[in-house]
């Protein structure tokens, strides 16, 4: 399974703890760093427990910097599903994160294509990322770096593929809601990361998780890309290692 450092948890609430403990230990090894964060139904558990551990003074968010992964594009911050909204509900609101060093791609950007280069270059300026936390999708997406023919790059304004509108519109009213594009870190920023979590729950991963893992490192499923990246560690359930 190359060189990818995976750990089973016996199930959600083992996997979520397990992820808080890695990511409060980065930030305790390196306590000004840089942190990039994602969003979805996985890390949910994995933010509550962060915000446990903080409660207990096991760790201090007060010097960090944050990029998030991606946001939907276009959408205000004030909207309920942006991953502006969702970080701070689930996050950012409950600890002491300094808020004016906390970065998200702008949903609400006049020029999406300005917004995606001055991104990348916060990033580059920040002195790049130090640890990432990503989810998976079921089609093998990392941010909103879709399936394709070749890997992207740098930050960009991408189209939503219909399975990814499918997968996210349990969020939201209607499908017609779902924003059809998002502004993502490309596969060459997240390879720039130093370190990697990836977190894969659920029965619904299982058969995603066995081609990132055990197939070949194909654009097709742009998670294989990690299996090139030599410090990325996967925390799965027990049901989503099913087909493992
Ligand atoms: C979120 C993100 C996405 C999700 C993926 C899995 O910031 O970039 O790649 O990680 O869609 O989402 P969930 O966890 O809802 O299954």
């Amino acid at each position: 399974m190359s060189n990818l450092n995976v750990v089973i948890a016996k199930d959600y609430e083992e996997l979520s703890k397990k992820a808080a403990e890695y990511i409060a230990s980065s930030i305790n090894a390196v306590p000004n760093g840089v942190y990039g964060f994602a969003t979805g139904g996985t890390p949910v558990g994995t933010y509550k427990a962060l915000v446990d551990l903080y409660k207990e003074g096991k760790v201090d968010f007060s010097k960090i910097t944050t990029f998030n992964l991606d946001e939907y594009y276009p959408i205000l911050k004030s909207n309920e599903n942006s991953y502006d909204y969702f970080m701070k509900e689930n996050l950012f609101n409950h600890v002491n994160v300094d808020l004016s060093r906390i970065n998200l791609p702008n949903g609400e950007a006049k020029d999406p294509a300005l917004e995606c280069v001055e991104y990348e270059k916060k990033i580059v300026e920040a002195g790049g990322i130090d640890m990432q936390l990503l989810g998976i999708g079921t089609n093998g997406h990392i941010g909103f770096n879709e399936p394709s023919d070749c890997f992207s790059s740098s930050t960009q304004l991408i189209s939503l593929t219909q399975s990814t509108i499918e997968a996210n519109k349990r969020y939201f009213e209607s499908e017609e809601q779902v924003p059809k594009q998002a502004i993502t870190m490309g596969i060459k920023t997240i390879m720039l990361v130093r370190k990697i979590l990836i977190l894969i729950s659920g029965s619904s991963k299982a058969k995603i998780a066995k081609e990132f893992l055990k197939g070949s490192i194909t654009p097709k499923v742009p998670a294989s890309v990690l299996q090139m990246h030599s410090d990325v560690t996967v925390i799965l359930d027990k049901e989503a290692s099913a087909e493992l």
